[in-house]
């Protein structure tokens, strides 16, 4: 059984939703049967975005779910998030409308500044530095604001947002941010961000829950370490649902991502149980976002800034 989030607004957000971002190996037609197998297994939070290229399957499995007479609208909680290229005032309108019209859908039930950073035209992920504009974060926010008082999204927030822009932007919000999605996981425990976003009532939703075991930013290294097993095994779990729970446990909702019937029900299976103290402070133990080879754990979009450290103002890490 699914459980839910209330969010600022009143609406009730499924707790775990399926992440739909990839790195393209995988056909679109398997990638939207995958949506399709996690309708039927139970998902109804889906999140997307421009610059993953899943909106358009994502739309048409939804779509057919819903012909299919199986779900309502009503039913599902669908996110998605403006591209940093089309983060300025005017962008905001024609950005939504194109990933409302990519979904098939007339509303979004949270749409997302995807980073703290504005990018030139055309750049994609991994952006060169050269094409970093300043954000008018006031403005952008101003213009997200009237897509929610036009009806065209439900609720608005923010991703890989630190505690000092949450706060930035709380000074000026008239529609508070509902949600701060960022990377959280036993290895990024984003502690301080998580204390200020309950103070503030912004719900904080876990991107890359499970650590990203196969992406080169990413590491398998969550799911293998032996801390986590151990956990695992003392509950008759998965490691994958460990870490999951260990997500919810501390009160964020969880966006894990899988093209595998198999694991997305393994992942949607993770209520009815809690870990213990003990298997907290165990946690609260591992060593905190260093990679293998020492680099860091964290999205290479966040090249543009100097360091991680700037991009996160000082909390990376925390
Ligand atoms: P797959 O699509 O083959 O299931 P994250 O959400 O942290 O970014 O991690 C996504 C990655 O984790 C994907 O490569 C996905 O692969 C894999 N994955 C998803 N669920 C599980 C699970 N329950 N156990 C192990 N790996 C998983």
């Amino acid at each position: 059984m699914a459980e839910y989030a209330v969010l600022n607004t009143g609406a009730s957000m499924p707790l775990v939703g399926l992440g739909t971002g990839s790195d393209g190996a995988l056909p679109l037609d398997r990638r939207k049967a995958a949506i399709s197998a996690a309708v039927e297994v139970g998902y109804r939070h889906f999140d997307t975005a421009k610059i993953y290229n899943s909106e358009g399957f994502l739309g048409e499995a939804l779509k057919e779910a819903m012909e299919a007479g199986l779900v309502k609208r009503e039913d599902f909680f669908v996110t998605s998030k403006l591209w940093c290229s089309d983060a300025y005032p005017d962008g905001v309108l024609p950005a939504l409308l194109n990933s409302l019209s990519a979904l098939q859908l007339d509303y979004l039930d949270l749409y997302l500044i995807h980073w703290p950073i504005r990018l030139k035209e055309g750049a994609i992920q991994n952006p060169k530095p050269d094409e970093l504009i300043a954000l008018d974060l006031q403005g952008t926010w101003r213009a997200l604001e009237a897509c929610v008082k036009q009806g065209l999204v439900r609720a608005i927030g923010v991703s890989n947002f630190s505690s000092k822009k949450i706060m930035e932007l709380l000074d000026f919000a008239e529609i508070p941010p509902a949600v701060n999605q960022v990377e959280m996981h036993p290895k990024w425990q984003q502690r301080l961000l998580r204390e200020t976003c309950k103070k503030a009532n912004v719900h904080v939703s876990a991107w890359s829950p499970l650590g990203a075991p196969l992406m080169y930013w990413g590491s398998p290294e969550i799911l293998n370490n032996p801390i986590i097993k151990d956990i695992a095994s003392n509950h008759g779990k998965a490691p994958a649902q460990v870490v999951l729970r260990w997500g919810l446990d501390n009160g964020a909702s969880v966006i894990p991502k899988s093209f595998n019937k198999k694991r997305m029900v393994e992942n949607l299976d993770v209520f009815g149980w809690h870990l213990t103290d003990e298997d907290h402070q165990h946690i609260s133990g591992i060593e905190q976002k260093k990679n293998i080879d020492g680099s860091f754990i964290c999205s290479p979009v966040s090249g543009p800034y100097k360091s991680l450290e700037d991009l996160w103002d000082g909390e990376f890490g925390l």
